[in-house]
């Protein structure tokens, strides 16, 4: 069985950062694309590029074939009863804004609850803020316990009958945790309550069904799963979309305009205002299938060796913080850390010149950041194409951080 895929994404073949070969640990940002999906755009631009849902000539016609088949590819991929159910947009932020702009401000009322976690990303909490000041509700959050986890017992004290929307995350961006969804979706539906779940740091890692999972709302951004930036995806269940109003007015979504009115088109196209960015779409697609050729199986198995070994690794050095569960169980290879009396900066500036990219910094939950007594973290994120010799590299120069910085290194 094939074990290393960093050969199929020229960038990590090909690139050094400062001298060296490039480590690339920042993979909960963005991802590497593969050749796969480079040669999906190219093709895109060499052999179809034309406005999709506009001429009557071929060319035309063959891009919105395409754009259309990304659609039907991506309902398949997570499970949703019909392509008429998933709108693309440009990621999960603008996904998270639709959901709470177009659905959240028409259904949320005067005392009612919105229900986020604390370790929401900034893109699933300022919405849900906007919507809460706006109707007068009242926003409330799921705390984690020591390990990052949201226990039944929190959930089944939070979720009551006056919450109308709990919005969280399928995996935590900052300490890859992944949340108890099943129960939260069982839990808020008894209430009358539906659920938002924001895929982003999910669907890269695991298999998503919303079906199965039961979800009102879905949101994922194409740039985490290998495909380009500035496609994304917001899966709602076909009740919601339908009385949802769209909130990008223009070209491309009406049926008919008249001098005072306008008819908006039915199906994900309300949503689609302006000219599309069909060229992500064809990525995506692409990157669908990448994924499935690989399977999610093969995926999880890679990445859970290696968080484990990355884990235990951390764990043996002096002076380092792990934030969250610290065991490879239960979690994806997101992995927040501090060194004593190093600044995430300067570590994640002395990494790099080994080559090391990681993420420092609050990673846009400055709630969770306050939450637990911090100001920022290291951040490294790992994803299938990493190797054990990545992590090695990783914790080489992590021992080298309290030396560097003259802290003593012991
Ligand atoms: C959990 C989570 N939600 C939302 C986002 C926002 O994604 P994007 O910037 O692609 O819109 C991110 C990005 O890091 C994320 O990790």
């Amino acid at each position: 069985m094939r074990t290393n895929y960093a050969d199929d994404f020229p960038l990590l073949k090909n690139s050094t950062e400062n001298g060296k070969r490039l480590v690339y640990l920042d993979n909960a940002a963005t991802t590497q694309k593969p050749t796969q999906v480079i040669d999906a755009v190219r093709n895109y631009y060499e052999q179809y590029n034309a406005n999709p849902h506009r001429g009557a000539y071929p060319l035309s016609e063959k891009a919105t074939e395409a754009y259309e088949a990304a659609r039907g590819k991506v309902a398949a991929f997570i499970g949703a009863g019909s392509p008429e159910e998933i709108v693309f947009t440009k990621g999960t932020t603008e996904s998270l804004n639709l959901i709470a702009g177009s659905y959240g401000m028409d259904i949320v009322q005067e005392g009612d609850e919105i229900l986020i976690s604390i370790a929401e990303h900034h893109s699933n909490l300022i919405p849900w803020q906007a919507v809460a000041k706006a109707k007068s509700a009242k926003l409330r959050y799921l705390y984690t316990d020591a390990n990052g986890k949201l226990t039944t017992e929190e959930i089944a004290a939070k979720i009551t009958t006056r919450t109308r929307i709990v919005a969280v995350a399928q995996v935590s961006n900052v300490l890859g945790i992944v949340n108890p969804i099943e129960e939260i979706v069982k839990r808020a539906h008894e209430a009358g309550a539906i659920v938002v779940l924001d895929a982003a740091q999910g669907i890269p890692h695991m298999p998503v069904d919303v079906q199965a999972l039961d979800v009102d709302f879905l949101a994922f951004s194409g740039h985490k799963l290998y495909a380009p930036m500035g496609i994304g995806v917001l899966y709602a269940k076909k009740e919601h979309l339908r009385n949802m109003h769209p909130l990008l007015l223009g070209g491309g979504m009406v049926d008919d305009v008249s001098e005072q009115t306008a008819a908006y088109t039915d199906g994900p196209g309300k949503f689609e205002g302006g000219t599309q960015h069909v060229e992500g779409a064809v990525g995506l697609h692409s990157a669908l299938d990448y994924l499935e050729n690989i399977g999610y199986e093969q995926i999880g198995r890679i990445e859970h060796e290696l968080t484990g070994y990355a884990l235990a690794r951390l764990h043996s050095i002096p002076h380092v913080t792990i934030y969250g569960q610290e065991s490879g169980y239960g979690r994806t290879g997101v992995i927040s850390f501090n060194i004593d009396g190093a600044h995430p900066h300067d570590v994640s500036t002395i990494l790099s010149a080994d080559g090391v990219a990681i993420r420092s910094g609050h990673h846009c939950a400055h709630p969770l950041m306050r939450y637990m007594g911090v100001n920022a973290t290291c951040r490294a994120s790992l994803c299938f194409y990493n190797t054990k010799d990545d992590i090695d590299v990783l914790i080489g120069s992590i021992w080298k951080v309290r030396e560097v910085l003259k802290l003593g290194a012991e």
